[in-house]
């Protein structure tokens, strides 16, 4: 398929939205963005990288990142982890603490912040940094070697981190981390705080359209496991917007407060979005719209 056109036929439906929605302002970093950014690209499983608006412009990924600190732990670590993470839709914000006291310092899924929080606990005693493991995978995989943290970003989220704080200390109490909280916080905003593009992310996340095999064809997921890790996705990656989301785009896919919102067509290709105004869950407004544009012109969805 071709998609140069679809793709400008998105940004030209996503367009009379820009600049609505809220920017993340929880840090003076990612309230600085221009509001009205736009960007989308997809990078196809045989090597082709379509893109309009504002694609090659990196911005912070934030939640996105939950994505590859999930499937690293998974390839190097194997299923232990769903023993310290579930797998279910929360219907809760992101950032919730009231399920983990009543569900025993299990979080829900690997995607809201509890979740994230055990999973990066694991990837850093099974990579002694897991901040560094998820950027060294990124500029594998996009081939782009200046991308990485923002420290600036790392450093105000640490500077704004109660609540993050709060949800580690919960899980620590519960058994359910390997590391000192510090730690695998300063771990956890490394991640979050790594600037990238809507090209750099739809040629990470190409693996997962791809079932599982990496840009160089070494594998890094069974198909199984990039089976599931989609499933999980489309369940849990928008958080409690997930079922409007899977209703309107139909693709597995992982948002973040920066405005990002990458998401994965199997067996054609990862597609991201970015535009930084946020709806109430937290997810791009211009970006869902662009998104479901592209699906329905498309005709390419998981259903
Ligand atoms: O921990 C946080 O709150 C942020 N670093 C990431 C939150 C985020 O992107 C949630 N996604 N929509």
């Amino acid at each position: 398929m071709r998609f140069q056109q679809h793709l400008d036929d998105a940004m030209a439906a996503a367009t009379p939205l820009l600049g609505r929605g809220r920017v993340a302002d929880y840090i003076p970093a990612l309230a600085a963005v221009d509001a009205e950014a736009f960007g989308m690209a997809i990078a196809t499983v045989d090597g082709e990288v379509c893109e309009v608006g504002d694609a090659g412009r990196a911005f912070s990924i934030q939640s996105i990142s939950k994505l590859f600190s999930l499937v690293l732990t998974l390839a190097l670590g194997g299923d232990a982890i769903w023993e310290r993470v579930g797998r279910e839709p929360s219907g809760s914000p992101f950032n919730s603490l009231v399920q983990l006291e009543t569900e025993n310092g299990i979080p829900r899924n690997p995607f809201i912040n509890a979740g994230a929080i055990v999973v990066t606990d694991r990837l850093h005693s099974l990579t002694g940094d897991a901040g560094t493991a998820v950027a060294d995978f990124l500029r594998a995989e996009t081939g782009n070697t200046l991308l990485d943290t923002d420290p600036a970003v790392a450093v105000s989220e640490a500077g704004h981190g109660h609540r993050n704080s709060a949800l580690a200390h919960f899980l620590a109490s519960y058994g359910n981390l390997e590391n000192p909280v510090a730690t695998v916080l300063s771990n956890y905003y490394a991640h979050c705080a790594i600037a990238a593009s809507c090209r750099d992310l739809a040629l990470a996340g190409r693996f997962l359209a791809r079932h599982g095999v990496l840009a160089d064809g070494s594998r890094l997921l069974t198909r199984s496991e990039a089976k599931r890790v989609n499933a999980v996705l489309l369940t849990c990656g928008t958080y409690d917007a997930a079922g409007q989301f899977a209703y309107r785009v139909g693709l597995p896919g992982k948002s973040g407060v920066g405005g990002g919102i990458l998401t994965i067509v199997p067996g054609h290709g990862a597609l991201c979005v970015w535009s930084p105004g946020l709806d109430a869950a937290g997810n791009s407004v211009a970006g869902v719209a662009a998104l479901d544009a592209f699906t329905t012109s498309t005709g390419l969805s998981v259903f």
